[in-house]
Formats: structure tokens, C-alpha cells, sequence
């Protein structure tokens, strides 16, 4: 995810020092360009890492202030021309910005009639043209920003700076983190506050429509209808590395936490108020996709399980026949395929060496390949004809995580896309719809309860194999709740279709060996009893993934994790969240390097 960094103080000239030292704090994030700018040097700015910025820097560029960002492409390849700071007409105005605008199109139109040039490809590029016109009518910088920032839909974590006020920054938060740095005779602004704790531990976290006003000596909070408001600041005494991780211990428990946030992202003007889906990567290839007749879906590990996931969605709700495929077999086999397929790869990486060639021996065979990929511009993004990008951020923890539920949820809105365009009523579209946006709020509750996910973890942390079991849209998690043990507690787990249990697994079952049976409230619920029934004669004890209210369940089940209820076509987006905590929680008992497990690498790009 981009990171921003901007400071303004009275220390002479050091500010290029401090802002590049900021970004080094910032890199864990991940990202692909970074670029600086000071009032009194103007701006350079590069693809690549902040090593190659510091090269391209001239001498005697310095500055009492500055802003700094990394960026982790959204709209716009990584070149030097799209990295950020971003400016206006005129080159005094100059912005870093976190977070997606929704509405750049429109806005662009608009100030391009009234005679703006734009030269990059990003949606941030249109708020520093925005204070610009605002400016032209306000004549003031802070009347101005807030004007503009009235104008744009989405979501922004920002720092802007104005030539004509050099000493000045203006940062703004909209869904996207800022943190202030209260310094004696200096302030500022950053994405997270690792870049800011090696010279204060006094902050402010800016809530969601607040604008910051900051010189060397003060700050002040207004609201976006531009009246005062007071924030208090927080002692923090996170370490650097803390920090990065927002306090939690590691990233995989971070990345879990933002699964609602993930959400959010991944739906963010993609959902129509009829139900339907605007998938802009898909527009273009519109027309190929309503005459498809067959939906292959190709990937590895956890997005393979995503994959089996769209299988159910896409064929009960958009009628199309689908077939899921590990990327390591589909591309050594001979696969029928034609132009009436559509081959997609899932992958968080997007350089998956495997789904890549699988993708490659598609496109060989005529059929129109798609991507569902978070890392925007991998090679898989770019060699696909078309796709979704999930906007899930950078995953740094090794085990998968938050991608997937960012997967899923792309995968709801593929449905979505391709239902409208064939059988799927309005009215089914809309409730589907309306039972995504409340997922955020239910994934919360379920995180929330994570501490008693942790004693259960703690409870079965001496077993040594776990079964899981579930079925229909569970049936893959149930997989994945395997897989996420396995990788970070190197316990022997094993997934199943519980319907499929007593075709050989349940051999193995007796008082040493537990399962973890996802046993949701949904048209599978009464079957998933007997199953657990089943086990419980076997004395095999059984912890159960349950529906809030299911006093039933607790009667068989030896415990059980509760989350809220929702349609049974999006219970994997909220079923998997536990499953996760549950792996995070039991490797963490062990005393496990839980963000990188042995043996395992990120991506995966060998064979
Ligand atoms: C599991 C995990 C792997 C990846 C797999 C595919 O936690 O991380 O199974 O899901 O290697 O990676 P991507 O999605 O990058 O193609």
C-alpha cells in the first residue's frame, strides 16, 4: 500500500534528509515508485525503490519542509510520470495522496473543458488541479483544499503543499490512514507513524473528514464544512517495527484485522444501486463475456480456494458452467478450450509462475483470459486481456490472508456482473448486493471476538493432526482452514467435504484427534449435524464455526466459534475469518515465526 510522509520544521535544510529516511520506514509497505518534493527544490521522483530515488536527487537540493509518498500503483503503470508528488497547471501545488478517487473521471472531463492539462494516468493528479481552481476563487490555501476536497467521492489519505506558503502542509483523511507527529518547532504527517517515531512519540490520529493545517509551531483540525474541531494527541510507545505493523505482533494478525477494510476496498464503486456490478477492468470486454459459454478458473494454494468458491457462485447465480483447476496441472495437460471459454487466473502475487503459464497456454488456445489479481501491473495483470484488481494493499505475511477475502469478494461481484448480463433477477442482484456492504460491519464482530478464538487455539495447541470439514460454499474453506494451519503450525490438517468423511477419513478419528466443522446456519446445516454426531461417536472432539443464536450446536460440539449470520453464498468471506485467527492463534502458542513459516516463500515464481 502507498505510504506518505511530509514534514515541515525550522532546521534549516535538512528536510530532503528526513523525509528520505522517513520513506526507508515506510518501505515494508511495498511499493513500486517513490518520489519527493520540497518548495525550494521542486520534485524528483522514480519508479523502483527509494535507493534509486536517492541516486536521481541532485546536489543541493534541500528544504525547511517537503512531501514524500511511495506509491503501490492503482490507476497507472509504475512509471516516474505517475509516481507521486503530483502537481497542477502551474507547478505550485503539489500533492501525495493514499486511497482511490472515485469520481477522477468526471472531475477530469470538467476541469480539462476548463482548459487543465493532465499528464499522468493517476486519479490523484485531479486534487492538486482541484485547489488550484479552488484557489483561483478562494485565494486561500486552506479554503481552497477543503473546497476541493468537498468536490471528490472515494477514499484519501493525503499531504498537499502550496509554494506560495512553503512553511505550510494540509493533510486530509477519508477512509485511508493519517497520523500527525507533534514535534518541538516541527510536525508531521505520515501514513502510519513509523516514519514519525524516531522524532516524536506524540500524535494525532485524523478521523475521516478531518483537514490538518500545519506549520512548524501549530496545527489546527477543521472538518470538511470548515469548522474547528479538537483531536487529542496520543502517547505512543510502539517500536519502529510496532509501528509498521499498527501495534499488532505480527503482520499476519494485521492483515487479518483489515479483512473489513479489505472489503470496503474491494467493493468501492463497484456495486449499481440495481444490484448490479461496474467492474471498470471488465467494461471493454463486455460483449465476449455475455456470449461465453464456460468459465474455467486457474491459481494455486489459497487462491485455488477462492477459485472452487466462485464455482458455486457463479454457477447458481449466473447460470455458467464453471470448472476450477490447480494452474500446476491445467498447464501440463491438453485443457479443451476455445473462444467461447473464459480462462481466469486468481492470484494475489500476480507472478505465480504456474497460474502465469497457465494463463499463457489459454491465451495459446483462443480463449479470453481474466485476471482477479491484487499486485497491480505483475505479469499476470498485464498479460490477462482483462480483470479486477482486489485493492487489497500489499500482503507481507507469507500465509494468505486478507487477499482471499478480498478474492471471494471480487468473485461476488464477478457473479454479480455476469448474472445481470444473463438470468439473475434485480431483485436477487440487490439483496446479494446488500448483504456485501453489511459484510464489513459482521467481519468486525467476528474479529472482535478474536480473544476467545485464542483460547480455543490455546486449548487443542498440544493436538497433532486436525480434520476440517464442511460443505457447499464451505467445503472450500474448509480447505483453506487446513492449509492456513498447516503453513504456519506445521500440523498435519486435512480438508474435507464432511459428505465425503465417511468414505475413508473418519477411520482416523478418536479422542486425540479434533475437527473443525463449519457448520453455519444455511441449507446444508441439518447434514452438517450429523456429521459432527458422527465424529462425537467416534469420540473425536470437535470445535464448531457456528451461526450467533445456535444454542443447538453447543449441545454436540465440544466448542464452538460464533459468527453472524449472513447469505449462505458470502458465508466464506466471514467463515474463513475465524479459521484464520485460529491458525494465527495456535502457531502463535507454538512459538512459530508466524509471518514466515519455513520452507515457504511469498511468491512463487518457480515451477
Ligand atoms: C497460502 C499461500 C499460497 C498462495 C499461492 C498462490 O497461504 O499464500 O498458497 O495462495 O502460492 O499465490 P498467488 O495468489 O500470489 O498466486
Amino acid at each position: 500500500m502507498c505510504g506518505i510522509f511530509a514534514y515541515t520544521g525550522s532546521k534549516g535544510s535538512e528536510a530532503p534528509d528526513i523525509l528520505l529516511k522517513g520513506l526507508i520506514s515506510l518501505e515494508y509497505r511495498g511499493y513500486d515508485s517513490a518520489g519527493i518534493f520540497t518548495p525550494e527544490s521542486g520534485a524528483v521522483k522514480t519508479p523502483g525503490a527509494v535507493a534509486e530515488l536517492k541516486k536521481k536527487i541532485p546536489k543541493g537540493f534541500g528544504g525547511k519542509s517537503g512531501i514524500a509518498h511511495l506509491r503501490w500503483a492503482t490507476h497507472g503503470e509504475p512509471t516516474e510520470v505517475n509516481a507521486h508528488p503530483h502537481s497542477d497547471s502551474t507547478g505550485e501545488i503539489w500533492v501525495v495522496h493514499n486511497g482511490i478517487i472515485e469520481n477522477f473521471k468526471e472531475l477530469k472531463k470538467k476541469l480539462e473543458a476548463s482548459g487543465h492539462r493532465f499528464v499522468s494516468d493517476t486519479d490523484t493528479e485531479i486534487l492538486a488541479h482541484l485547489v488550484e481552481e479552488h484557489l483561483k476563487a478562494e485565494q486561500n490555501f486552506e479554503k481552497a483544499a477543503i473546497a476541493a476536497l468537498n468536490d471528490v467521492r472515494g477514499t484519501y489519505g493525503i499531504a498537499l503543499q502550496y509554494k506560495g506558503e512553503p512553511d505550510k502542509l494540509i493533510a486530509a483523511r477519508m477512509g485511508s490512514p493519517i497520523v500527525i507527529g507533534l514535534g518541538d518547532g516541527e510536525h508531521f504527517i505520515a501514513s502510519d507513524p513509523s516514519p514519525i517515531l524516531p522524532h516524536t512519540k506524540s500524535v494525532v490520529f485524523l478521523e475521516d473528514g478531518d483537514v490538518a493545517v500545519l506549520t512548524p509551531e501549530k496545527h489546527t483540525i477543521y472538518k470538511l464544512d470548515a469548522t474547528k474541531v479538537k483531536r487529542d494527541p496520543t502517547e505512543i510507545d510502539w517500536s519502529a517495527e510496532e509501528a509498521q505493523k499498527s501495534g499488532y505482533e505480527h503482520f499476519m494478525l494485521k492483515e487479518i484485522m483489515e479483512g473489513p477494510e479489505v472489503v470496503e476496498n474491494t467493493l468501492r464503486g463497484r456495486l449499481r444501486a440495481d444490484g448490479g456490478a461496474k467492474l471498470g477492468g471488465l467494461e471493454f470486454v463486455a460483449k465476449e463475456l455475455g456470449q461465453i459459454e464456460r468459465i474455467l478458473i486457474t491459481a494455486c494454494g489459497t487462491a485455488y480456494y477462492g477459485g472452487l468458491v466462485g464455482e458455486y457462485m457463479l454457477e447458481e447465480f449466473a447460470g455458467i458452467p464453471v470448472e476450477v483447476e490447480l494452474a500446476s496441472e491445467f498447464r501440463y495437460r491438453s485443457p479443451v478450450l476455445n473462444q467461447k471459454t473464459a480462462l481466469i487466473a486468481i492470484s494475489q502475487s500476480g507472478e505465480t509462475a504456474d497460474t502465469l503459464e497457465a494463463i499463457r497456454e489459454g491465451k495459446r488456445k483462443g480463449a479470453l483470459t481474466l485476471g482477479i489479481v491484487n499486485a497491480v501491473g505483475s505479469t499476470i495483470a498485464r498479460e490477462t486481456d482483462a480483470g479486477v484488481y482486489n485493492h487489497a494493499g500489499p500482503e507481507v505475511s507469507v500465509a494468505s490472508t486478507k487477499a482471499l477475502v478480498s478474492q471471494l469478494t471480487a468473485l461476488a461481484l464477478f457473479t454479480l456482473f455476469l448474472g445481470r448480463q444473463r438470468a439473475l433477477s434485480p431483485q436477487k442482484a440487490a439483496e446479494i448486493a446488500a448483504e456485501l456492504r453489511a459484510l464489513p460491519a459482521k467481519i468486525q464482530k467476528v474479529l472482535d471476538d478474536r480473544e476467545k478464538i485464542a483460547v480455543v487455539a490455546k486449548k487443542y495447541a498440544q493436538a497433532r493432526d486436525f480434520l476440517f470439514i464442511g460443505r457447499k460454499y464451505n467445503f472450500p474453506i474448509a480447505l483453506e482452514g487446513a492449509l492456513k494451519l498447516k503453513e504456519v503450525s506445521y500440523i498435519h490438517a486435512e480438508g474435507y467435504g464432511a459428505g465425503e468423511m465417511k468414505h475413508g477419513p473418519i477411520a482416523m478419528i478418536d479422542e486425540n484427534f479434533p475437527s473443525v466443522a463449519i457448520a453455519t446456519k444455511n441449507s446444508v446445516y441439518d447434514k452438517m449435524l450429523s456429521n459432527i454426531e458422527q465424529l462425537k461417536a467416534r469420540k473425536g472432539p470437535v470445535i464448531a464455526i457456528a451461526t450467533e443464536g445456535d444454542a443447538e450446536i453447543a449441545k454436540t460440539a465440544d466448542d464452538c466459534i460464533y459468527v453472524p449470520p449472513t447469505i449462505e453464498m458470502l458465508e466464506p468471506i466471514l467463515n474463513v475469518v475465524p479459521l484464520q485467527l485460529f491458525a494465527y492463534y495456535f502457531a502463535k502458542e507454538k512459538g512459530y515465526n508466524v509471518d514466515r513459516p519455513r520452507n515457504l516463500a511469498k511468491s512463487v515464481t518457480v515451477e
